[in-house]
């Protein structure tokens, strides 16, 4: 039962949750008709002169932007830029899916300047690997994980993705292995400050799928997988928690994240805990 009983958003008939369903069941949707693009004012950011050479990406979260080469003469334009698309993202996902408003909240914004098959970075953390996307120190502890993209590459290059196997195919591969929490684990990761909050069951389950899958290189080299690629121009939302993906080729695009708690969800068997609650036959988080 929703808490908020006095939102908009009530329907009787449920059309007002069918892109909700559409997403949370399917994992990745391309948006049709929409789209967010750099006005010609802002078209002089997309350089990489602008990255501090260290980070992945530059990016705003609730403590300024990160990323960005120190004294960059253009650190406000960069920060307007990434607080539009924020802007444009919760608009877009309020609009198409209106029973997620009251419970969205807003994670970073990211502007990804790198080219995706440059990256030399350690297999954990590279995401031309298949994956699903779990968080080491940030613990989500059930809440999902979603992502708005939108490939503002000018010169008309594709980004390209590898997306994997259904969630649940991808979790019985890898749950009988996962090294499970030691007693005392959780609370030691959070009393030392290596997470923000307490790593629940179902954190070091999702972490476990991340890394495994990363690490494996016969799965890596021979897993199911189609590629597609989102031309220039192109939105996509996707539940980076369930949808397996590798991101393998393009440069320039904008990413939003927010996260959703169980509750808001129009289908919630298919979100990944209640699908590794069945695999496991155990609760995976606190009541
Ligand atoms: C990822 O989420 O793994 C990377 C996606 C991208 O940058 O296109
Ligand atoms: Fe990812």
């Amino acid at each position: 039962m929703r808490a908020n009983t006095s939102a908009p958003d009530v329907d009787p008939s449920g059309a007002a949750d069918a892109f909700a369903v559409r997403l949370e069941t399917e994992g990745l949707v391309l948006l049709e008709g929409r789209s967010f693009s750099l006005t010609s004012a802002e078209a002089d950011l997309l350089d990489p002169s602008h990255g501090d050479g260290r980070a992945k990406n530059i990016s705003l979260g609730a403590g300024g932007v990160r990323g960005a080469a120190e004294a960059d003469p253009d650190l406000d334009r960069l920060r307007a830029l990434m607080e539009r698309y924020r802007d444009w993202s919760r608009d877009t996902l309020c609009d198409l899916a209106p029973r997620y408003r009251s419970w969205l909240e807003i994670g970073r914004t990211s502007f990804r300047t790198r080219e995706v098959a440059d990256g030399a970075a350690s297999p954990r953390k590279d995401d031309r690997r298949l994956h699903v996307d779990a968080f080491a120190s940030q613990p989500t502890q059930g809440r999902r994980i979603l992502r708005v993209f939108v490939n503002i590459n000018p010169s008309g290059e594709g980004r390209v993705w590898r997306v994997g196997e259904d969630f649940e195919a991808h979790a019985r591969r890898f749950v009988p292995s996962a090294r499970r929490l030691a007693p005392g684990e959780s609370w030691a990761l959070k009393t030392l400050g290596v997470t923000r909050s307490r790593r629940t069951l179902y954190d070091q389950l999702m972490l476990q799928l991340h890394d495994q899958a990363k690490l494996d290189e016969a799965y890596q080299a021979g897993a199911p997988a189609r590629e597609m690629v989102f031309p220039s121009g192109a939105a996509w939302i996707v539940y980076t928690d369930s949808v397996v993906h590798a991101a393998i080729a393009g440069r320039f695009a904008l990413e939003q994240t927010f996260y959703l708690p169980l509750e808001a969800m129009a289908a919630p068997a298919a979100a990944p805990a209640r699908v590794l609650e069945r695999i496991t036959g155990r609760s995976l988080l606190p009541a």
